[in-house]
C-alpha cells in the first residue's frame, strides 16, 4: 500500500517555493522601507538597523538557496546557464553586503549601494520566480523534502547570523 501514509502535509510553508517566495516578499519590503526612510529625515541609526536587517536576511536566504536549494534544482534542470547566472548574482549581492556592513549611513555611496542591492534582488526574485521556480516544478524537484531542510537551516543560520545571544541549551552542568 503506497497510499495513505502521509501525514496531513498539506502545501504548506515547508514548502521550498513557499520559504524563498516568503523570503522575496520580505525583503522587498524592507527595501521599499528604506526607500522611505531616505526620503525622510530619518536617523542614521535607523538606517542602520535596517539595513543590518536587510544584510541579514538575505546573508541567510543566499546560503539556504546555494547550500540546498540550488544543488538540488541544478542536478534537476539541465540550464547550466541559469544556475550559473544565480551564483554570480549572488557573488555581486555579497559583495554589496560585505561593503555595506563595514560602512556607516551617511557615508560615501551609501544609499546607492542600499538601492542598487535592492535593484540586484528585485533581479535575482524575477529570475527565480518566472524562470528557475517553473522549471523545477517541471523537473518535479522534491520541494516538500527541500523546504523543510531549509527551513531547520534557516533557524540554524538565525541564532549564529541573528542579534540575540545563543543561549546554552537545558542546563548541561559545569
Ligand atoms: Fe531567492
Amino acid at each position: 500500500m503506497t497510499t495513505a501514509t502521509h501525514k496531513s502535509a498539506t502545501k504548506s510553508e515547508h514548502d521550498a517555493y513557499a520559504l524563498l517566495t516568503q523570503d522575496h516578499k520580505k525583503v522587498k519590503k524592507l527595501f521599499g522601507d528604506f526607500k522611505k526612510l531616505s526620503k525622510s529625515d530619518a536617523s542614521d541609526e535607523a538606517k542602520a538597523t535596517l539595513v543590518g536587517q536587510i544584510c541579514m536576511e538575505l546573508t541567510i536566504h543566499a546560503q539556504i538557496e546555494e547550500e540546498i536549494f540550488y544543488p538540488a534544482v541544478r542536478a534537476a534542470i539541465s540550464d547550466e546557464d541559469l544556475m550559473d547566472e544565480a551564483d554570480v548574482e549572488h557573488d555581486g549581492a555579497k559583495n554589496l553586503i560585505a561593503q555595506l556592513r563595514g560602512m556607516r549611513p551617511g557615508e560615501d555611496h551609501y544609499d546607492a549601494k542600499v538601492t542598487v542591492l535592492g535593484e540586484n534582488i528585485d533581479h535575482h526574485v524575477k529570475e527565480e520566480e518566472e524562470k528557475m521556480f517553473p522549471k523545477a516544478k517541471k523537473a518535479k524537484v522534491d520541494t516538500a523534502t527541500l523546504g523543510k531542510a531549509m527551513l531547520k537551516r534557516k533557524h540554524e543560520l538565525e541564532k549564529t547570523e541573528g542579534a540575540e545571544p545563543v543561549k546554552a541549551t537545558k542546563s548541561s552542568a559545569r
